[in-house]
This record gives structure tokens, C-alpha cells and sequence, in this order.
């Protein structure tokens, strides 16, 4: 365990389910951080709850307030930096963060994404996964690049795709994968077992970013 745990802030703008994996696995002790604050550009975020019933300050920014993205993302740097954490932490946030943005957190802005990138970025992802007939899906965590759901992987968990798979099935297993993996990914990047070499990740400087233990 480090001394003090590291800082995280996390932002979402909806259910909060990877939120609430994240603060149980900070409570089981899995995952050696703090989270420092809960930042949602929604109101009406159902995970804000699970920020307010661990204790963890909430903030609300919602970006149709801002006249354009880059005042909301200034805005939101604003609010981020004040909590000086060491890693800012996307889970389900669904605003694209502009170039600026990224850059001001590069290397500390991980983004968890539900396909196996670099196939399927975007949106509705179980739905394309199905009409394209790949026989494996999954979830991705990665460090943010400004292009969208690009950049260097941390780790990849997949699934078979099965032939009776619905949208919702399909996307509850890769769910159960989200939920197992961030903690995971977070708590390689507070040990500091995260490097970027040449555009790849290195875990505990070998090739192997898709190995979880
Ligand atoms: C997850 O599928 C995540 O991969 C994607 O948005 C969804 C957020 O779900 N980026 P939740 O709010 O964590 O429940």
C-alpha cells in the first residue's frame, strides 16, 4: 500500500456502474487510491448516488450551460486540477473532450471503452458487434489520445459472441469484463507499472499490455 493512496478523480454522465466497481474495489482494498471527487456534466447521473453514499464529493457541470466545448473543458480543468490527482479517470463520460483537454492530462486520462478497439469505436458498439458477425467482443482501457477512442491500451478483456446473444446479453458480459478489469488497469497506473513506449503500453516495462493477473 502507498503512502498516502493516489488521488483519482472520476468523471461519468450516467449509470455509474464502473464508478461503484471502482469504489468497491477502493473499500475491499484491490485498488490502493482515493477518489478525490465524482465529477458528472449530468444532473440526473444515477452514479452521482454512489459517490454521495460513499462519502465522495460530488460536482455537477453540465456542459449545455457552456456557449462552446471549450469553455466547458476549461472549465472543467478548472475543477479537475483543484483536486491535483494523479490520474482523471472516464467511466462512461460521454462528452468528447477537446485537443486541449487531452493534452493537459496526457499520459494521466484513461477511458474505458466497450469493443475490443482499434474495432469498434463509438457509439452503440454491442449492436454493430452483432450485425457484423464477429465471433468475439469485449472491453477495452485506454490511455486518451484526442482522437476518439484511440490510444495506447492498458488491457483488453474479450468474450465469445454467442448465437443466441441479444444486445442486452452481449452487453451484460462485456459489462461483468468492464467491472472486473478498471480497477485493474487503475490500480497498474498507481503503482506506477505503466509506461508508453513508442505509442505501446509497457506493464512492469514488458510487452504484454492485454495480461491481467
Ligand atoms: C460503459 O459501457 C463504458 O464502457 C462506456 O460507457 C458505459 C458506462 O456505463 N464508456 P456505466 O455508467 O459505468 O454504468
Amino acid at each position: 500500500m502507498s503512502n498516502p493512496p493516489a488521488g483519482i478523480v472520476v468523471l461519468i454522465s450516467g449509470r455509474g456502474s464502473n464508478l461503484k466497481s471502482i469504489i468497491e474495489a477502493v473499500h475491499g482494498k484491490e485498488l490502493d487510491a482515493k477518489i478525490l471527487a465524482v465529477i458528472s456534466n449530468r444532473g440526473d447521473a444515477g452514479g452521482l448516488d454512489f459517490a454521495r453514499e460513499a462519502g465522495i464529493p460530488v460536482e455537477v457541470i453540465e456542459d449545455t450551460q457552456f456557449p462552446s466545448r471549450q469553455d466547458f473543458d476549461d472549465r472543467l480543468i478548472e475543477a479537475i486540477d483543484r483536486y491535483q490527482p494523479k490520474l482523471v479517470v472516464l467511466a462512461g463520460f460521454m462528452r468528447i473532450l477537446g485537443d486541449a483537454f487531452v493534452r493537459h492530462f496526457l499520459g494521466r486520462l484513461i477511458n474505458i471503452h466497450p469493443a475490443l478497439l482499434p474495432q469498434f469505436p463509438g457509439l452503440h458498439t454491442h449492436k454493430r458487434v452483432l450485425e457484423s458477425g464477429v465471433e468475439r467482443h469485449g472491453v477495452t482501457v485506454h490511455f486518451v489520445t484526442p482522437e476518439v477512442d484511440s490510444g495506447p491500451v492498458i488491457i483488453q478483456r474479450s468474450v465469445p459472441v454467442l448465437a443466441d446473444d441479444t444486445v442486452e446479453s452481449l452487453a451484460a458480459r462485456v459489462l461483468e469484463l468492464e467491472h472486473a478489469i478498471y480497477p485493474v488497469a487503475i490500480q497498474w497506473f498507481v503503482e506506477g507499472r505503466l509506461t508508453i513506449q513508442d505509442g505501446e503500453v509497457l506493464l512492469d516495462g514488458e510487452k504484454s499490455p492485454q495480461q491481467a493477473p
